[in-house]
């Protein structure tokens, strides 16, 4: 199965498709998501340079095999803007209303391996560095939740990251999703790996739904 980007391999993946559990699913009238202080939007040529900044920062990539350097970084961008046309759905630039500034992306996307929860569609995020501790990652992770449950029906959404990532896992938390220790696996895309050990979250509709066991919005 050939998809459009996941977590670990997006910089390796060379080609978009749709994936069997999410072909043929609406494409939104109108990708752009406004939260009370982030736009979610698509891609511009104007992003590519604080993404790769980004990308390239050790801390922002601590838990992924390697930096990206420039190249690979507007490789990604590709990627994603594919994705929202094999999908209807993407990783979403993530922008400040403030000040305008690119934070990162948030979003949906469908892994690209399989796996006994695979086919899914996965929700992730990654800010640069100056943007976390803020709750823009679990603002805008529960926008792009919306829009998955809401406008793409979806029955599920998974997250997963490597045991390590106390951060991200903290993010999945917060959004009200669940983690099953049976659920967690191997990455088949970092066999051997020190990061190969994944956990997963899961939240469906209803749980959605029935709203967040502790606040998913900013507090002020
Ligand atoms: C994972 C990642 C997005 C999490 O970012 P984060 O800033 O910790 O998460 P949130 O945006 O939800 O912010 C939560 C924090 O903001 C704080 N916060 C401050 N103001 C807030 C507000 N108005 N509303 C909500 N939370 C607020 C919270 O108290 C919390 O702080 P804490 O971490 O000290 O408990 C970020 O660490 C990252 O980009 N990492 C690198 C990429 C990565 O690993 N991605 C996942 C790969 S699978």
């Amino acid at each position: 199965m050939r998809v459009a980007y996941d977590c670990w391999k997006a910089d390796r993946l060379k080609h978009p498709a749709a994936a069997p559990n999410v072909a043929g699913l609406p494409a939104a009238a109108d990708a752009l998501i406004e939260t009370a202080r982030l736009m979610l939007r698509r891609w511009r040529p104007e992003d590519r340079e604080p993404f790769a900044a980004m990308n390239g920062d050790r801390e922002v990539m601590e838990f992924f095999p390697s930096i990206l350097t420039r190249a690979e970084s507007d490789a990604l961008v590709e990627r994603i803007e594919a994705g929202f046309t094999a999908n209807g759905f993407g990783l979403w630039a993530v922008e400040a209303k403030e000040s305008g500034r690119l934070l990162g992306f948030t979003g949906l996307s469908v892994p690209g391996f399989e796996a006994p929860f695979t086919p899914a569609v996965e929700v992730g995020w990654r800010l640069a560095r100056s943007a976390w501790g803020s709750g823009y990652a679990t603002e805008a992770a529960t926008a792009a939740l919306d829009r998955g449950f809401s406008a793409h029906h979806l029955d599920e959404v998974v997250s997963f990251t490597t045991e390590q990532n106390i951060r991200s896992r903290a993010v999945m938390e917060r959004l009200g999703m669940t983690r099953t220790p049976d659920d967690d696996f191997d990455h088949p895309a970092l066999a051997g790996h020190r990061l190969a050990r994944h956990v997963l979250y899961r939240i469906g509709a209803a749980r959605w739904r029935a709203g967040p066991a502790v606040s998913r919005r900013p507090e002020g």
